[in-house]
Parts: C-alpha cells; sequence; structure tokens
C-alpha cells in the first residue's frame, strides 16, 4: 500500500527511533547518539547504536540498519503496514483514507468492534456472578486457571434470552448493529430478536491488531446439540481468513521461529498453560489458503498438530494439497502426530510440556508426509503398479507453483523413488522380476488394499452398499449432525463415492453453526452444492436409486430418528465386512505359508479361513436384504 507523501515522514519526526527502541534494548546515551546491546545477536559488549537526529538505528554487530518502521517489522515480525498503522497511532495520526469505499468499510466496522468489544467485557464480568457458578467450576475441572481465563478474555453468556442485547441497547447501540454483528439472531417471522449465545463459555477472537472481532462459545452439557457455537460471518469477522490467537501468538511465534497450529480453542489455551504461547488454530475448519498466509507471517514452517487417528491423517493430507501449490523457498508446513485420540490440550494435561516437546521433536516435513501418504496409498509391487505410485507422485509435485522449490522436490522424489524401485538388491534365487517380487512382503493396511481394488475394478466401482450409506446422508445430510466424524473416516473403496464423501464433508463444514441445525440442513441445500461442484452426475445417479424409495429410512420424508437408526445398521455391517475381508486375507496368507512349510499344519488354517468365509456370506446375505 502506498502512503502519502509526508505521512511517513511525519510519523518519524513525531515518534523518536530511541523511544520505539528502548521498549526492546537498554540504551545509554552517548553524546548524540544511544548505544545498547544488539537486539539481533547475543554479545557482551554494546554494538548497536540509535540516532535519533538522523532517525535511524544501526547495529554494527549484524550491519542491519534502519527506521523505526524496520525496527517493528526486524523485531516483531510485522508487516511495512502493520508497522506504520502502530506507530501513526502512537503518534496520533489518522491513517490516511485509502478509497472512499474502503474508508466507509472501515468506518463501519469500527463501529461494529464496539459493539463485540463491549459484548467482550460484558461476558467477562459475567463469569464473575454467581449466575456463573457452574461456568467456574466447568473451567477448574477443565483446568484453566485464572490467568489463562484474563489472558485470553474467556467469559460466560448467561442463559437468559436477551440478557445482552438489553445490556448494549441500553448502552445506546442500535438493535441492528447487535444483530449485524452477529451478537444478537433476529428470526424471519418478525418475532423479537434475541441473543446468539446464550448459557455458554465464551471465547473471544480477535483480529491481527488484538480487537475482538468475533466468539466462540463453548455449551457446558456434553450432550447439547452444538459444541461450539461461532459468531457467524459478518462486516468484521470471515472465519476462513481468521486464526485463533493470531495477535498474542505473534510475537511468541517470531521470538522463538515456531509457530503451532491446533484444532481449537481448548487447544489454543491449554498449549499457553503450559508454556506454548506460540500457538493458533482455525476455527472448527480446514486450513484455508489464507490462514496458511497468515500462519506464514508469523513463522516460516508452521507446525501443524494433528490428532493421530484417521480423521487427523486425512485433515493433514488435505493440508498437503491446500500448501502444495502456495510453497515458496523457505517456506512450508511440518507435521506433528498426536497419540490417536488425543489432542495438544489432552497432551499437556496428562503428560506436561515434555510430552508435547517430545511430540513436536518428531515432526515431519512436507515432503515426507507426502512420500508416505503416496507409499502407503497403493502397493507398487507389479510395473503397472509402480508407474501409478509414480504418477501419482509426480502429479504432487506438479502442484507446486514455484520454480526452485518445484525442481527439488522432483529431484528428492526421483531419487527416493530409484532407491525404492530400482536398486533394491535382489533376493537370491527369486528368479526374474526380482526388484518388484522383493515387494511381496508389502502389508497391505485396510485404507491401502481399499485403494487397490479399487484401482484395480476399474471402470464401474459403484458398491451398492456404500452407495447407500452415501445415498442416506445425501438424502438427510443432518445425519452428520451426529456421525460426521464416522462418516469421514470409513473407508469406501468406489472412488467416485470416496470424493463425493469428501464433497458433501465440505459443504457441512462449510455451514454455520447456526445453519447446522436439523432444519438447516437438507438434502436440497445439498443438491445445489453438489451441483455446483460439478457433482451432477454422481447425485443424479444416487436419486435415482431404488433405495430411495424402497427403504423407509432413506426416503426423503422419512424422520430423523427412523433415519439414523437405519444409517447405524448399514454402517455397522459395512464395517464388520470390511474387517472380515482384512482377516480373510490374513487367514489366506497363513494357509498359504503352511501350504509351503514342510510339516505345516495348513488344517487349522484352512478351517479358520472357511470359518471366516462363512460368516461374510451370512452378513452378504443379511445385506441384500438391507441393500
Ligand atoms: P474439537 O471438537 O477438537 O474441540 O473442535 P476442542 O477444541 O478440543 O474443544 P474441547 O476440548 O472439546 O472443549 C475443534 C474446533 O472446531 C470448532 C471449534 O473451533 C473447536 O475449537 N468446532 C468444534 C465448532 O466450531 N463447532 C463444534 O460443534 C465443534
Ligand atoms: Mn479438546
Amino acid at each position: 500500500m502506498a502512503f502519502p507523501s509526508g505521512f511517513l515522514d511525519e510519523i518519524k519526526n513525531r515518534v523518536a527511533v530511541s523511544d520505539v527502541v528502548a521498549r526492546k534494548v537498554k540504551l545509554q546515551r552517548r553524546g548524540r547518539e544511544f548505544v545498547g546491546l544488539s537486539p539481533f545477536k547475543q554479545e557482551r559488549t554494546p554494538s548497536f547504536t540509535v540516532n535519533d537526529d538522523k532517525q535511524f538505528y544501526h547495529c554494527f554487530s549484524t550491519g542491519k540498519h534502519g527506521s523505526i518502521f524496520d525496527f517493528l517489522m526486524e523485531t516483531e515480525g510485522l508487516s511495512f503496514p502493520e508497522a506504520v498503522e502502530r506507530l501513526a497511532s502512537e503518534a496520533g495520526l489518522p491513517m490516511p483514507e485509502r478509497d472512499p469505499r474502503a474508508a466507509e468499510r472501515a468506518q463501519k466496522q469500527a463501529g461494529l468492534v464496539d459493539v463485540t468489544e463491549a459484548a467482550a467485557k460484558w461476558f467477562q464480568a459475567q463469569l464473575k456472578t454467581p449466575a456463573a457458578d457452574e461456568a467456574r467450576a466447568y473451567l477448574e475441572r477443565r483446568g484453566v486457571t485464572q490467568k489463562m481465563i484474563e489472558a485470553f478474555r474467556i467469559g460466560y453468556a448467561p442463559r437468559a434470552r436477551t440478557a445482552l442485547l438489553e445490556h448494549l441497547t441500553a448502552r445506546n447501540i442500535g438493535v441492528d448493529k447487535v444483530i449485524e454483528s452477529g451478537m444478537a439472531i433476529k428470526p424471519d417471522d418478525n418475532k423479537a430478536p434475541y441473543d446468539r449465545f446464550r448459557d455458554r463459555i465464551i471465547f473471544p477472537i480477535a483480529d491481527t491488531r488484538g480487537r475482538v472481532i468475533a466468539f466462540g462459545g463453548r455449551a457446558m452439557q456434553a450432550d447439547a446439540p452444538a459444541k461450539y457455537l461461532n459468531s457467524p460471518d459478518t462486516p468484521l469477522f470471515d472465519k476462513s481468513r481468521v486464526l485463533y490467537n493470531f495477535s498474542l501468538a505473534r510475537q511468541p511465534a517470531y521470538d522463538s521461529g515456531d509457530l503451532l497450529v491446533a484444532e481449537g480453542y481448548m487447544d489454543v489455551v491449554g498449549l499457553a498453560h503450559a508454556g506454548f504461547h506460540h500457538a493458533v488454530a482455525p476455527m472448527g475448519t480446514a486450513l484455508t489458503e489464507e490462514q496458511i498466509h497468515l500462519a506464514w507471517r508469523m513463522a516460516v514452517e508452521p507446525i501443524l498438530c494433528l490428532d493421530g487417528d484417521q480423521a487427523g491423517l486425512r485433515a493433514a493430507y488435505r493440508a498437503i494439497d491446500r500448501a502444495l501449490p502456495l510453497l515458496k523457498p523457505g517456506y512450508s508446513l511440518r507435521f506433528a502426530m498426536l497419540p490417536p485420540g488425543k489432542d495438544p490440550d489432552d497432551v499437556v494435561r496428562e503428560g506436561g510440556a515434555e510430552a508435547m516437546q517430545a511430540i513436536l521433536g518428531k515432526a515431519m516435513s512436507l515432503l515426507d508426509l507426502m512420500w508416505e501418504r503416496e507409499i502407503e496409498a497403493a502397493p507398487w509391487d507389479t510395473p503397472e503398479r509402480a508407474a501409478a505410485l509414480k504418477k501419482r507422485l509426480r502429479e504432487a509435485v506438479n502442484r507446486v507453483q514455484d520454480g526452485d522449490v518445484k525442481a527439488l522436490y522432483g529431484q528428492e522424489i526421483k531419487k527416493r523413488l530409484d532407491k525404492l524401485l530400482g536398486n533394491q538388491p535382489m533376493p537370491r534365487g527369486s528368479g526374474g522380476g526380482g526388484k518388484y517380487r522383493a515387494q511381496h512382503t508389502y502389508r497391505a493396511q485396510p485404507t491401502s488394499e481399499v485403494r487397490r481394488s479399487a484401482l484395480a475394478t476399474g471402470a464401474d466401482d459403484w458398491l451398492p452398499r456404500e452407495a447407500l450409506i452415501v445415498l442416506i446422508v445425501f438424502q438427510h445430510p443432518a445425519v452428520l449432525l451426529h456421525h460426521r466424524d464416522s462418516f469421514e473416516a470409513m473407508t469406501l473403496k468406489s472412488a467416485v463415492l470416496d470424493t463425493l464423501r469428501f464433497e458433501i464433508i465440505d459443504y457441512f463444514d462449510g455451514l454455520d453453526a447456526q445453519d447446522a441445525t436439523a432444519q438447516g440442513l437438507d438434502n436440497a441445500g445439498l443438491t445445489g452444492h453438489l451441483m455446483d461442484r460439478g457433482k451432477q452426475d454422481v447425485s443424479v445417479r444416487l436419486a435415482n436409486m431404488p433405495e430411495a424409495r424402497r427403504l423407509s429410512f432413506a426416503r426423503l420424508d422419512a424422520d430423523l430418528e427412523e433415519v439414523l437408526a437405519g444409517w447405524l445398521e448399514v454402517t455397522q455391517l459395512h464395517h464388520k465386512l470390511q474387517t472380515l475381508a482384512v482377516e480373510q486375507q490374513q487367514a489366506e496368507a497363513e494357509l498359504e505359508n503352511e501350504l509351503m512349510r514342510e510339516e505345516g499344519n495348513s488344517q487349522d488354517a484352512l478351517d479358520r479361513l472357511l470359518a471366516i468365509k462363512s460368516e461374510i456370506a451370512a452378513l452378504e446375505r443379511q445385506d441384500s436384504s438391507v441393500v
């Protein structure tokens, strides 16, 4: 952004370099200058000088030199416009207006920030009242200390329907503004507006400057319809462009050179309590491009802390795909895998800072995780399969936009592929084609197994049972209110249905908590989304499945309760059959082994295999009575 000429000079004239520097460096006057220890380097004799007349600082040991703006950029990681903005406000100068529309927007936002800031203060005060006894007990149970409550400005929204509205309007804030700021909801049917957040623990969300612009509210009861309720998108708040705790984490991240990206509010609070002040979190959605850029403003290789289960791994894979086109020299992501089912908050509470540190110490690079993803996706034990692996890796590398990074990714991948496929010593006596034969020990994991067969079946890989599972969610997206995670984690062999499933989850995740109630979630909205995403063919095919009419729980007019019962039955069957398929494979391998051994006992292995097969057959009969 260009500033009008004279504006920057005016700031420099009003704010002394020594005043700005003195907040970080102890300065001593020496003649016309000040001297101190360099903030850029560990040193014992002062080599850092400040000259207020010439309006610059100079560091003799590192050669760094610059203005007050440079100093803030260098020591706090601010961008240039941000440094200007900070110092302009110190100088008592209003920021120049960019263009009339931007000025108007800024004014509107300023008005709304008054509302959200006032709300934050009020929520904080409510947490101290007797009405918040339960809320305070809840926080205490979860190990949130008074210090954390204050640092994160945690508050409480009381149960009453319009308490915040009354408080704000009594302070001359118009009802319309309260609604526009997302703090109150106006029902469609002309009924009176009411508070959005009621009987919830409140986490204020701040913008990069630390002004509160939105909130996340946590229900205290385990069976509440939504665990967290967030502010909707407002002129102030676009959740895809904000990272929770950015403003507090920025300096610690800059100082340590590290940044942790966790999944939720409580993780950030728990990490800070354990001494990790450089942590942020997106708000319930997959990391967006804008959020990756924001994170890169704080540290060059942010570490994503992910639940070590299937869902966490999928989130990591999605982050890889988001980040590949954005990679640039020096900037990447790292991935720390937590124990399955644990989030960072659990880890520090159970094992302290050391436990977390140990996990962070094992963080993987983006390239390593990408490599692992493709290696695990399918075996590479025939020339065709190896070629497919190569192709997938090449496609991933081609998504990198930056020329240098792309070239180096290409080289590294080639090296690894050569090692994997080319130069493996052939086992003696294994005959021809040894390098592929060497892969025979490959043990398929359920997911890889699945994709392998999906590849093998080729053209139409539409499996009726899987189609039914997706159909139920398609007809009744409200199923996801209860089973989002298991829907995401479940294995779907059919590639068509697999991708459709993720589209549906994306749609669901993209809804505001407010819309994501049983009323707001219906087949029409989802169908519209799928059309937009070019998925009409699959949608039509689903909608035309005879089951959509034949099975009462798959019909559009079914009760949610009936739908959920049907869904559970089908998914449990699906899960059982998959487990059995893996067991069958193991039993077959065992049988083969026993047959090859001279004194092998093949009878037991054969019995086991037959038992598994008959169990599968029985379940499949049950399956065909449903599907
Ligand atoms: P988690 O379910 O991991 O919650 O969701 P958490 O942060 O560990 O919270 P606790 O420990 O159960 O209290 C991660 C983030 O996803 C968003 C929130 O931003 C949450 O912090 N989320 C989750 C929602 O927006 N709505 C929900 O219903 C659930
Ligand atoms: Mn948690």
